[in-house]
């Protein structure tokens, strides 16, 4: 959608992968992640939204039809806690359902009916971003009509509101939410598995021409940290959501979490492929016995390529530059992202991938062949 918002994919936190709606979902959570966004570096890496999910208010609405949030978890109200996330510099999201409820079992109020009441009051509340699900009678509208009207709510609120969609794929959203949505989610729950992330992968890789700036696949948020996956797996995780522009959402308990945590979420050089300015969700080239190739051209010329190995034994994969997309340069550089080395090549890209891992490297021209201009042909073959 242009609405200048998510130019490139949203960055930032949500509480639900690491709490759902337990008790420790409350006031002194959001503020203290906002507090870790700036003291261990995640603002400067580039995380902006500090969000809240499910479970945030009160089961009815007040007598004036309004929202209202957790008495016990928000006891000084939504607006003190967004207040507080601007003063760290910070955006602030919030949630709803385009239905009659939303999707815990106590069933909150959604927002159907009431778009234009709910996107005024978190406009007021000074909400910058709105993730909106799909649970609760839908009234007999489709997925389009019910999130094309609160994309109008918003919109008449006259504040920037990021909208991310969440339908999880049911309606093919990206054939319909480009000019929607900031991104619409492309596939059922995560969960903090090395097999769910796996299959939320292979869905959301086959739908790279569908992104572009302003609109992305979302193959929802990260579980980095959560602990049920390895620090390898983690980093597989990271890289493939980063080289599919999607939004970049931590979902673990930055309270309780350890250095390698950080140290994945952090790596500039991975971020920097994910908010790369020409917005070109990364293509599967190739994909043979689990052993995954994606190629993502980047705004300066080079191409990103990353090494997945699905399986659970060390394997060598190989593509070469020609096939990334980067032409025959006759030398190319590489930067293992990751690990920090660089080597060059004269076009062979290869490397020994453990168990569950991926390499991601930085790909630049060094030969005769002076690196073409952006949005030249080697882009376009990659669409
Ligand atoms: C379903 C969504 O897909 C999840 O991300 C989360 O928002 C839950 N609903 C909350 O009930």
């Amino acid at each position: 959608i242009e609405n200048g918002l998510a130019a490139t994919p949203a960055m930032g936190f949500n509480n639900w992968n690491s709490t759902h709606c337990r008790a420790e979902f409350n006031e002194e959570m959001v503020k203290g992640i906002a507090d870790l966004f700036v003291t261990r570096g995640l603002k400067n890496a580039g995380y902006q939204y500090v969000n809240i999910d499910d479970c945030w208010a009160e089961p009815n609405r007040g007598p004036d039809g309004n929202l209202v949030p957790d008495r016990k978890r928000f006891p000084n109200g939504i607006k003190a806690i967004a207040d507080y996330v601007h003063g760290k510099g910070l955006k602030f999201g919030i949630y709803t359902s385009a239905g009659l409820k939303t999707c815990d079992a106590a069933g909150f109020p959604g927002a159907i009916g009431h778009e234009q009441q709910d996107a005024d009051l978190f406009a007021s509340w000074g909400v910058d971003y709105l993730k909106y699900d799909n649970c609760g009678d839908h009234l007999g509208q489709s997925a389009q009509q019910r999130y094309t009207a609160m994309r109008d709510a918003l919109r008449n609120t006259g504040r920037p509101i990021l909208f991310s969609i969440c339908e999880w794929g049911e309606n093919a959203p990206w054939d319909w939410a480009q000019p929607v949505g900031n991104s619409w989610r492309t596939t059922g729950d995560i969960t903090d598995t090395y097999a769910s992330m796996l299959g939320i992968f292979k869905a959301n890789v086959q739908l790279s021409h569908h992104a572009q700036r302003g609109g992305w696949n979302d193959p929802d948020m990260l579980e980095v940290g959560n602990g049920g996956m390895t620090d390898a797996e983690y980093r597989s995780h990271f890289s493939l959501w980063a080289m599919m522009n999607a939004p970049l959402l931590i979902g673990s308990d930055l309270r309780k979490a350890g250095q390698p945590t950080f140290d994945i979420l952090t790596n500039r050089d991975v971020i920097a492929l994910n908010q790369d300015s020409l917005g070109i969700q990364a293509t599967e080239i190739s994909n043979t016995n689990g052993s995954h190739v994606l190629a993502k051209p980047l705004d300066n010329g080079d191409v990103a390529v990353a090494l997945f190995n699905e399986t659970g034994s060390a394997t060598t994969i190989s593509t070469t530059a020609v096939a990334a997309g980067l032409g025959n340069a006759g030398s190319y550089r590489l930067k293992d992202l990751w690990s920090k080395a660089v080597s060059s090549t004269s076009g062979a890209i290869s490397a020994s991938v453990p168990a569950h891992s991926t390499v991601v490297y930085r790909v630049s021209r060094t030969g005769a062949f002076a690196a073409p201009p952006k949005g030249t042909s080697q882009l376009s073959s990659l669409r």
